[in-house]
């Protein structure tokens, strides 16, 4: 099969390369340049595992091919803390607020996080759960997600983290 020439920006950093039309995204990702943060945790596009930043809208790396991405500016977990070594708020707030347990989804579920952050940047907990509906974790039961999102909330706008009472 013949290749197609692609290019975009990932975490940053611009990548060229050849690619066959039919390879996903997610697979470019993990195979060719390394990153391995997005999983694969189903083939029917439902889990989320896979879930990136692409020009500004959340996206499941398994339902786009490589060759749809041309251009574009992907963020992965990869990407997600700043330099110098501290942590985005998000890592921060799943550490503090024990929003992982095997840690499979969590990747997914940080980066789509990161997103709705962006589309509300004070969500009501109704507003997570529908923000993270497309993104299973098998483990936590979700309340410690929600919390963890909730905590990044607060310090992104500065504002002292309160627990809602469960
Ligand atoms: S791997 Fe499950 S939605 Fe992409
Ligand atoms: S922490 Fe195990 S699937 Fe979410």
């Amino acid at each position: 099969m013949s290749k197609v020439q692609v290019a975009m920006k990932v975490n940053g950093q611009p990548v060229e390369a050849l690619v066959e039309p039919r390879l996903l995204l997610i697979h470019f990702l993990r195979e060719d340049l390394n990153l391995t943060g997005p999983h694969i945790g189903c083939d029917t596009s439902h889990c989320g595992a896979c879930t990136v930043d692409l020009d500004g809208r959340s996206v499941k790396a398994c339902t786009v091919f490589t060759v749809q991405a041309n251009g574009a500016d992907i963020l992965t977990i990869e990407g997600m803390a700043p330099p110098g070594g501290a942590l985005h708020a998000l890592q921060e707030g799943f550490r503090e607020m024990h929003g992982l347990q095997c840690g499979f989804c969590t990747p997914g579920m940080i980066t789509r996080a990161y997103r709705l952050l962006q589309e509300i940047p004070n969500p009501s907990e109704d507003e997570i759960r529908a923000g993270i509906a497309g993104n299973l974790c098998r483990c936590t039961g979700y309340q410690n997600i929600i919390k963890a999102i909730q905590f990044a909330a607060a310090k992104i706008n500065g504002v002292p983290f309160k627990e809602a009472a469960e």
